[in-house]
């Protein structure tokens, strides 16, 4: 079977599976995951266009602090300017394609590590050694390239495309219910980046589907995780999706801080597990909140940005914040590593050739709703 042909093929099985009722719904197709041709449609139409979500307002505090990410093949970094405005640029130089700044850090202007080009915080050039015999060279003329950002509720998105609306438009059906919660404020304790071998879809789905939480994360998460007792809202909703979920009052995480005053009833043992169409992965509890961001790195390879922070009752009243944090990092290094066995392990699964997909359960409800997204995007093909 040509390319084309086999492409076409998947592109109707992910529209039959989006289109079933949830009752008659499978997993997707393997070859979904597998396909260069379908990798190709995903950073076309998905991640050239879509918000993705670099990290939080709360990392960058103050002036000068930034943070790296990339979209597709773009280089970019995240600063907070002088004003307290959040830019994005473009994280190459604007001489001779340097990239100019790596990790996370702070700095009152950016200075291109080969020969030294000076760019201040809103992205124009302040500086350039030795271009003054250059009658091409117009310093006035010359800035970093802007890359289009937005923040929504503390969450940092950016987007390479010029025309997408803005988040808060797009997430305006979001339950209120966030601002009580203000995860805004919550207190940032841990960012790490990792590669995984799987495919991004594998990893977004196995996020938003807590049926595995008591067996895969029984060690960890899993534990009191009540199938009986999670909340799927009625509607569906175009660029997100989400289920609710309550702890009971002795689980290690996911209840409500004496001194929270902001939460009451249910609500004090109630979190949200969802997904930013189209991988902003995010679990809010009353006392913490942890996400995962994801980017291709090609088919089978995903760089996957971590972190977790800690509502501000919980941050203020830690006697040992830095065992507290250690405690932290170390049970979501095994919550992690959990995850990671099983979305390399299904990757694996999903290349060998007697795989067939099987039908879902209503737990998983939400990689129903992701395969409506998917298909809403990719299912034409080019868009
Ligand atoms: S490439 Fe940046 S200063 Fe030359
Ligand atoms: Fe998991």
């Amino acid at each position: 079977m040509s390319n084309a042909a086999e492409t076409n093929l998947l592109l109707e099985t992910l529209r039959e599976t989006a289109h079933a009722a949830l009752e008659d719904a499978t997993a997707l197709h393997p070859r979904l995951y597998r396909s260069q041709d379908i990798h190709q449609l995903e950073l076309r139409n998905i991640f050239s266009r879509d918000w993705l979500c670099p990290g939080r307002a709360a990392d960058i505090p103050e002036p000068g602090d930034y943070l790296t990410h990339s979209i597709v093949d773009q280089p970019i970094f995240v600063q907070r300017g002088n004003d307290d405005e959040i830019r994005a640029f473009a994280n190459v130089c604007r001489h001779r394609m340097m990239k100019l700044l790596e990790g996370t850090g702070s700095c009152k202007r950016i200075v291109c590590p080969y020969h030294a080009w000076t760019y201040g915080l809103d992205g124009n050039l302040i500086g350039a050694p030795h271009m003054d015999r250059s009658k091409a060279f117009n310093k006035s003329k010359i800035s970093l390239t802007p890359i289009r950002v937005d923040v929504w509720h503390g969450w940092i998105y950016v987007s390479l495309d010029p025309d997408a609306k803005p988040v808060s438009e797009l997430l305006s059906d979001f339950p209120d219910f966030l601002d009580f919660y203000r995860m805004e404020d919550y207190v940032p304790v841990v960012t790490q980046d990792h590669v995984w071998q799987t495919n991004w879809k594998l990893l977004a789905e196995n996020f938003i589907e807590g049926y595995h939480l008591p067996i895969a994360h029984r060690a960890t998460v899993g534990a009191g995780y009540a199938a009986d007792d999670i909340e799927f809202p009625e509607n569906s909703f175009e660029n997100f999706t989400l289920e609710l979920f309550r702890k009971p009052p002795d689980a290690v995480v996911g209840n409500a801080h004496p001194d929270n005053t902001r939460l009451t009833g249910d609500w004090r043992n109630t979190s949200m597990l969802g997904v930013i169409f189209p991988c902003h992965l995010i679990v809010l509890a009353p006392d913490h909140l942890w996400y995962l961001s994801l980017r291709p790195k090609g088919v089978g390879e995903i760089h996957v940005r971590f972190g977790a922070a800690l509502a501000p009752e919980v941050h203020a009243t830690q006697s040992d914040p830095e065992a507290e944090r250690e405690k932290m990092i170390a049970l979501f290094d095994s919550v992690n590593a959990e995850d990671r066995f099983v979305v390399e392990g299904i990757f694996a699964g999903s290349g060998a050739p007697l795989t067939k997909p099987g039908p879902l359960s209503w737990l998983e409800h939400m990689l129903h709703d992701f395969a409506i997204y998917l298909d809403s995007r990719i299912g034409n093909g080019e868009r």
